[in-house]
């Protein structure tokens, strides 16, 4: 099985990798933005450096994937809070429409397996958007919030495409999550107090992957079938509206 995870460097994504390393059945395609931070084993594991808020690199990981023939699961981790270097257009194109631009590209290769799998990792956050700011108005946890919504459509999408896809909220875990974020002291304190362990996490989305034990289209939260979420008229133009604001135009 080839499987591609995105943001190996830390939290779940390292626990992931750290997961399917001992699956010997599998091939893992890493991504990771600083090589000082990636403090993985070498076993079964192809890295390619890729910074999401970058269309260049996103372009240059597909060429790169798309070397792998078939693909068999994509599982989209990669995320951030951000920080000042991002503006809400950047952030949105990193949390989201890198996404969507790599699925899209490596199509006809995850359509080449039979498992066919794309995970989305979503969040609680995708709740009580509000759609009166223009984009630019928008703070990072606003972005942050409707990247997370848009990925949980994106799986139902892909669904409807002919691939398996489903969107996970894993839950708080004790990551570094938000650490370049102006209250990471507080965010980090907040999630090792209540966070699980992302160990944990990733066994549990290692056995969904290898058992095919999902339900195409849905968003799971806390490894539970959640209600999917419903959207009005409004708030539908307004993903849509940014979407096309954010994404790679050609
Ligand atoms: N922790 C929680 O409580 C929680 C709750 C709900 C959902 N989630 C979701 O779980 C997923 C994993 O997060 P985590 O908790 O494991 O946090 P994390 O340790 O911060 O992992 C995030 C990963 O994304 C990478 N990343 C950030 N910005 C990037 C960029 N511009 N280009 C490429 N990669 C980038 C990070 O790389 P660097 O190391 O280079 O920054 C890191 O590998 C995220 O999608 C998050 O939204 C987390």
């Amino acid at each position: 099985m080839n499987i591609v995870i995105t943001g190996v460097t830390s939290g779940l994504g390292k626990a992931l990798v750290n997961q399917f390393q001992k699956d010997i059945k599998t091939n893992i395609i890493g991504t990771y933005r600083s090589k000082q931070k990636l403090s993985l084993s070498k076993k079964k594991i192809f890295l390619f450096k890729c910074d999401f808020s970058s269309e260049k690199d996103v372009k240059n990981l597909i060429k790169k994937i798309k070397k792998f023939g078939k693909i068999d699961c994509v599982i989209n981790n990669h995320a951030s809070l951000g920080n000042l270097d991002y503006n809400p257009k950047k952030l949105f194109f990193l949390n989201y429409c890198s996404i969507e631009y790599l699925i899209l590209k490596i199509f006809k290769n995850i359509k080449k397996s039979k498992k066919k799998l794309v995970i989305n990792i979503s969040s609680h956050a995708h709740k009580n958007i509000a759609v009166e700011k223009k984009i630019y108005e928008l703070s990072n946890w606003d972005i942050y919030k409707l990247s997370k919504l848009s990925l949980i459509l994106f799986s139902k999408k892909l669904s409807n495409l002919g691939l398996n896809s489903i969107s996970i909220n894993p839950g708080r875990m004790k990551t570094n999550f938000g650490s370049s974020h102006y209250l990471s002291f507080f965010i980090w304190l907040y999630l090792f107090v209540i966070g699980k362990n992302p160990e944990n996490i990733a066994e549990k989305i290692y056995k969904i992957i290898k058992n095919n034990n999902f339900k195409n289209g849905c968003y799971y939260s806390n490894f539970k079938i959640n209600k999917f979420p419903t959207l009005n008229k409004k708030l539908k133009n307004y993903i849509k509206n940014t979407i096309n604001i954010c994404k790679i135009k050609n």
